[in-house]
């Protein structure tokens, strides 16, 4: 990745402290508001399965191959993009039952996440700094940019 598109590890840091920021915002709507506090949750989600995709069809394959401790890594990051999955449903399903508390939820998908996110930053996305093509790199930004996530294949 060239010096004009700025490093993939500072790219893909950024992307989680947007989500961050869009995940504070559906934090700070009052419970009182469902229709906002519901739309909020979506936008943030979508955008965390979005990024959560890109990083398993376009990053983790790169990394983990030819090296086992680095798959166990991916194996590990996998595991918990599941779990973050799971904690994004349960706090779905309860915002679905209008406007019942949703903070268990929440406090379950911040603990996974913060520790998830610390470990990509710390041991994951600087190694694509050196090893990602240009065109790969340019793939990556395009999908962590687009408006839609992409449908995982059934
Ligand atoms: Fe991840
Ligand atoms: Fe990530």
């Amino acid at each position: 990745m060239n010096d004009s598109e700025g490093r993939a590890s500072q790219l893909l840091a950024d992307d989680h402290r947007e989500l961050d920021r869009k995940f504070e915002v559906f934090q700070a709507t009052p419970v009182s508001e469902v229709v906002s506090r519901r739309e909020r949750f979506d936008r943030f989600a979508n955008d965390l399965r979005r990024h959560i995709e890109v990083e398993e069809r376009l990053l983790f394959p790169i990394f983990g191959e030819g090296d086992r401790s680095r798959r166990a890594l991916v194996d590990r990051l996998m595991e918990e993009h599941r779990r973050i999955e799971t904690a994004l449903e349960a706090i779905r399903h309860r915002l679905d039952a209008g406007s019942a508390p949703t903070g268990e939820g929440e406090t379950e998908l911040v603990n996974v996440l913060w520790e998830h996110n610390a470990r990509e930053e710390g041991a994951v996305y600087p190694w694509f700094d050196t090893h990602l093509s240009t065109d790969r790199a340019r793939e990556v930004t395009q999908d962590l940019r687009s408006s839609a996530p992409r449908q995982k294949e059934a």
